[in-house]
């Protein structure tokens, strides 16, 4: 039997917690938890991205406040921005969307942000903090995907990973998420040798590398409990994940969907890290 690990119904759940969250944080003090999002230009999924966590924070009982700068928007110019939400006393989490245009230097910029508003995790201070397991803000995506394994009730001490995709965003933390929870982690990328004979040994595969149904039934370990972080367009408009769902949910004990897995998962987590955010710096 193969379950479909129910992505949008987990995040619903964790978005109302977080609503019950922000509302004691109102009574407590006095003002709504808030975010600030940083647009700088119009690329049209970001515009869609950041107008859905704008919204997903109104519903949530947060403050949103998105800033849209134009696309020839400077270093100093976005910098000046940030650093006056650093000293805002009402803006509790920081989020720059990505990506940036060329021009603006993307480390510089997630770098400028306090750590402690820094919601989406990638601050070096945050990324540090997680591979000591000290981390109050996790990157949003990784943490979903962890969620999603505990809400589903899955134990991973002593599983054997395989996380395909190296980056900073996504495979590189969930990684450590995964060692955390005492699973043995392989981390595949596009050097790596023998993917196949790696995934035959997995009793979890987390892909994320964008690469439309890279992964497909045969390649998994019978039982084996797959998260399909990928979003792929293809050419006829639809959406795909990494992982052919057709084969690869014949063979896999637990799968996410695409859309409707870790997707809804990423603004979830985004809103929980909002609120952590809040409660850390006004104890
Ligand atoms: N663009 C796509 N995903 C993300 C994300 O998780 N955070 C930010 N800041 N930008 C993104």
């Amino acid at each position: 039997m193969t379950t479909i690990i129910d992505g949008k119904a987990i995040a619903k759940e964790i978005r109302k917690e977080v609503k019950i969250d922000a509302i004691s944080f109102f009574e407590k003090h006095g003002r709504k938890p808030g975010l600030s999002v940083i647009l700088v230009g119009d690329d049209p999924a970001s515009c869609i991205y950041v107008n859905n966590k704008q919204k997903a924070c109104e519903k949530a009982e947060m403050n949103a406040n998105t800033i849209k700068l134009p696309k020839n928007t400077s270093m100093d110019e976005l910098l000046d921005v940030i650093d006056s939400l650093n000293t805002d006393k009402n803006v509790d989490g920081i989020l720059v969307q990505l990506p940036l245009p060329e021009h603006l230097n993307a480390e510089l910029v997630l770098n400028r942000i306090l750590p402690e508003k820094d919601v989406d995790g990638f601050h070096p201070i945050n990324a540090g903090q997680l591979l000591q397991n000290k981390a109050v803000l996790e990157p949003c995506t990784p943490k979903g995907c962890m969620e999603l394994l505990k809400r589903s009730g899955i134990s991973l001490s002593g599983l054997n990973a395989a996380v395909i995709g190296r980056s900073n965003l996504v495979g590189k933390p969930v990684s450590m998420m995964l060692l955390r929870e005492n699973a043995t982690v392989t981390i595949c990328h596009s050097k790596t040798k023998d993917l196949k004979a790696i995934l035959k040994n997995a009793d979890v595969v987390i892909a994320a590398v964008g690469k439309p149904k890279l992964i497909t039934g045969d390649m998994l370990k019978p039982g084996a409990i797959v998260l399909d972080v990928g979003i792929n367009r293809l050419e006829d408009g639809s959406i795909t994940g990494d992982v052919e769902f057709e084969s690869a949910s014949q063979v896999a004990s637990y799968i996410t969907p695409v859309p409707g897995g870790v997707g809804p998962m990423t603004i979830a987590m985004l809103l929980k890290n909002t609120m952590l955010a809040a409660e850390a710096q006004n104890v």
